[in-house]
């Protein structure tokens, strides 16, 4: 890395240094976070880097740290994923590094990163990310780096914030297709599973099954009956509906069943030949002679353009991040709470994980839709 464009100039002596990073996996909308807090942080005299790839940047020799102005984020809006690159593989304080003959270790350079902050004279640490970046947010906090955060995630499962950007762009790609699946089950009288992503939550599943009508949606905070669903596809044949469409969440587990290791599988291949939508097949082949196809939706649902609500969200977060580092009002993470965007501490983003209440009012809503949840 060549440091001398990220020395600090004599006369910007008292012009605070901030480094943001988009950590974990990319949403829909990261673009439109950079774009805001740069533009933001600039106006107000801050001076911006990045860090390539999530904490990799400042892990890795050479540093792959950028300065981060105005220019570099001309025209970056409607674009998917991040100008600074993700990595879900860039922990500091759980670093795996892989030496000669596959070898593997893992070490903790939280250190190193600080040192490397202090070197590059970094006043504030601002993380976009998820709850795993929020709580390497938290543990640096600890350590007296002063840390802002931006929370960012399809799944929508944070809890400090009633929402994430990227979920919509999501649910509109899970969406579309639950559309397009329509025509060709009916065409051929299929079962058709969708298999969307969420983790441990069933937002992207329950919001877009509710947007595209479906049958049957399976979220992994209700364990299903599968009976229940056999009954639910049976009986749409006798009222002239030979087809079915079943949305399942990557989470989602029959009563009883261990269908699905998220976590176990999110260090390797995180969409596997035998997940949940798979699983659900087997299940229902051994007891409907309905013939069944599984799509597996996978990263299509973090790609392409965001949505306008998620580019409006993520600059909203951008410019009121921007202000938190301005007013040197750091150990806190934006977020949208009902229509105001608001800060809460760091803590409230890593307290628990925000899953889909299952006596809420979108589980309610579905049920009186007659969408069959497999509950017991
Ligand atoms: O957390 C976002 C998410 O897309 C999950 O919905 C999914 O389980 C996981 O990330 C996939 O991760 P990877 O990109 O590492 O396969």
């Amino acid at each position: 890395m060549n440091t001398d464009n990220l020395a600090r100039d004599t006369d910007e002596e008292v012009v605070r240094r901030i480094l943001i990073l988009t950590g974990g996996g990319d949403a829909p909308g990261l673009n439109a976070v950079l774009r805001a807090f740069v533009k933001t942080a600039t106006d107000l005299g801050l001076k911006v880097f990045g860090s390539e790839d999530g904490f990799a940047g400042l892990m890795e020799e050479p540093t792959r740290v950028v300065p981060l102005t105005r220019e570099d984020v001309r025209g970056i809006l409607p674009k998917g994923g991040s100008i600074l690159g993700c990595s879900n593989r860039a922990n500091p304080f759980a670093y795996v590094e892989r030496g000669a003959g596959g070898t593997e270790r893992t070490v903790d350079l939280s250190e190193r990163v600080k040192a490397k902050l202090q070197e590059l004279e970094i006043d504030i640490l601002v993380l976009v990310g998820g709850d795993g970046t929020m709580d390497i947010g938290m543990r640096f906090a600890k350590m007296g780096v002063s840390v802002v955060g931006i929370p960012k995630t399809i799944d929508n499962d944070l809890a400090a914030t009633d929402l994430t950007f990227g979920l919509d762009t999501a649910v509109g790609t899970a969406t579309w297709a639950i559309d397009a699946l329509h025509s060709t089950a009916e065409a051929h009288d299929r079962v058709m599973i969708l298999e969307v992503m969420g983790r441990d939550a069933g937002w992207i599943a329950l919001l877009a099954g509710i947007a595209g009508g479906a049958d049957v949606i399976l979220i992994p905070e209700i364990h299903y009956d599968i009976d229940r669903i056999v009954d639910k596809i049976e009986a749409r044949s006798p009222t002239g509906n030979s087809f079915s469409i079943v949305v399942v969440g990557e989470g989602a587990k029959p009563i009883g069943g261990t269908v699905s290791d998220i976590t176990a599988s999110h260090e390797s291949i995180s969409q596997r030949q035998d997940g949940p939508g798979a699983q659900l097949a087997a299940l229902l082949e051994a007891r409907t002679d309905h013939e069944i196809r599984v799509t597996v939706l996978g990263h299509l649902q973090r790609s392409g353009s965001p949505s306008s609500f998620d580019r409006i969200l993520g600059t909203r977060f951008g410019v009121h991040a921007a202000y938190l580092c301005y007013n040197d009002n750091t150990g806190q993470v934006v977020a949208l709470k009902g229509q105001d965007i608001v800060s809460v501490p760091l803590e409230a983003a890593v307290a628990n994980l925000k899953r889909v209440p299952p006596d809420g009012e979108l589980v309610m809503v579905a049920r009186t839709m007659g969408i069959e949840l497999g509950e017991k």
